[in-house]
């Protein structure tokens, strides 16, 4: 745990969130079929927090990215998620057609407590990848507390990953406390034999985890694209 403005591990479990504006950034980056979500894994992984939060009278926005968009594309807009998470939340949730500037603002503002939208994938910024501090300093204006439950993002080094946890109050959603606590168990003092299980689609930034992975178990085993 790091102590200072936005440095610490505390669990949104002990965030006072009542009537605040609440930034969660959650990892919305779900495969797409026909315009409607393929496979709504990761949005049911962020059902925790929010549900948290709401119960809590927090006034909510929700921001991920989707793909990796050179500039804007419709393509890659986060409507078929809003879509589902509505579905699933049983409440609508409003597509806020950006992630930074006053239209965000007065979306935020009027929001009541225990309601929910969702930012505009903050991909169609090429700030955010490049942790641009006066996008980050945009993105943070509106809210009073920030949430990082985008454990699958949480190794970039974005806007809304890391430059807006420096600006403002920051809090470890469930999903990413309870990802940390296991990987800490497991890369610690892990109960053996220890078997690790990779597979995925993205090879060349999994093979430095390989290659930790390599170091701590017994038997690694790759399958999907990874094989
Ligand atoms: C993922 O799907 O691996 C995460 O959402 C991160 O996406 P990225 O590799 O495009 O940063």
């Amino acid at each position: 745990r790091r102590e200072g403005p936005g440095m610490s591990a505390r669990s949104v479990r002990d965030a006072a969130v009542s009537g605040k504006r609440v930034l969660v950034r959650v990892d919305f980056n779900v495969p797409l079929k026909d315009g409607e979500v393929a496979d709504d894994t990761r949005i049911r992984a962020a059902l925790p927090t929010i549900a948290v939060l709401r119960e809590r009278g927090g006034r909510v926005a929700l921001c991920s990215h989707l793909g990796r968009p050179m500039g804007v594309d419709r393509a890659l807009s986060l409507a078929p998620v809003a879509r589902r998470l509505a579905e699933l939340l049983g409440a609508p949730v409003v597509l806020v057609p950006d992630c930074v500037g006053e239209a965000v603002a007065a979306c935020v503002n009027a929001l009541a407590p225990g309601a929910v939208v969702l930012l505009e994938n903050v991909r169609f910024h090429a700030e955010e990848e490049q942790n641009d501090p006066a996008f980050a300093k945009a993105l943070a204006a509106p809210f009073d507390l920030y949430v990082n439950d985008a454990f699958g993002a949480a190794h970039r080094a974005h806007a809304s990953t890391e430059g807006v946890a420096r600006l403002l109050p920051a809090y470890a959603g469930l999903l990413l406390e309870k990802e940390l606590t296991v990987l800490g168990g497991l890369l610690g003092a892990p109960v053996r034999p220890f078997l690790a299980i990779v597979g995925g689609a993205k090879v060349s930034s999994k093979l430095d985890v390989l290659r930790a992975l390599l170091a701590r178990v017994d038997t690694l085993a790759i399958g999907g694209g990874m094989a």
